[in-house]
């Protein structure tokens, strides 16, 4: 049987970070699906179509993973892609109490659930999409941050020079 696992997130945007987690995570299984979800807790700044997009541009050719967005529940989503593994990446002990409520809830919800935490390489232990987007905005250097991919959309969307 082969082995399917998800690695939801909002991915607003996909940083470095993520893609480390999701290249230490396709080494574990037969395939992974980057599932952006739809219903983002604040406004995005990008679409699920732009951040899908740059996903797959960030990613390198020939690895078993696909991108796709969902809605409604994680666990509804994991359920009708017939995978019971849900990735998470863990950064510090602040992820610890949030990450341990989230995955203790979609248990609940669904028993058959296992999610497995990832810690990222320690460069990017302090990385998070709504700190690379500040820095942008303002017009700081988001290299080795993001992607370049995700970089030039920055660019593009706030119209700096990085
Ligand atoms: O990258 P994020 O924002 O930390 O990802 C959070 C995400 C998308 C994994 C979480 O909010 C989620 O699973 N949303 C889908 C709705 C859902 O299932 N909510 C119940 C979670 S206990």
């Amino acid at each position: 049987m082969s082995k399917l696992a998800i690695y939801p997130g909002t991915f607003d945007p996909f940083t470095n970070g993520h893609l480390d987690i999701a290249l230490r995570s396709v080494r574990l299984f037969d395939h992974l699906v980057i599932a952006i979800t739809t219903n983002a807790k604040k406004t995005p700044l990008f679409t699920v179509p732009q951040r899908k997009a740059l996903i797959e541009k960030s990613l390198p050719e020939g690895l078993d993973i696909t991108v796709e967005s969902f809605d409604g529940l994680l666990v509804d989503y994991a359920q009708e892609r017939g995978s019971i593994i849900l990735i998470r990446g863990l950064r510090a002990v602040s992820d610890f109490e949030y990450e341990l409520q989230m995955a203790l809830l979609n248990r609940r919800l669904n028993p058959a659930i296992e999610t497995i935490f990832k810690m990222p390489s320690e460069e990017y232990s302090f990385l998070t999409s709504t700190a690379v987007k500040e820095i942008a905005q303002l017009g700081g250097c988001v290299d080795g941050l993001v992607p370049v991919a995700v970089k030039a959309a920055l660019i593009e969307k706030f119209n700096n020079n990085l």
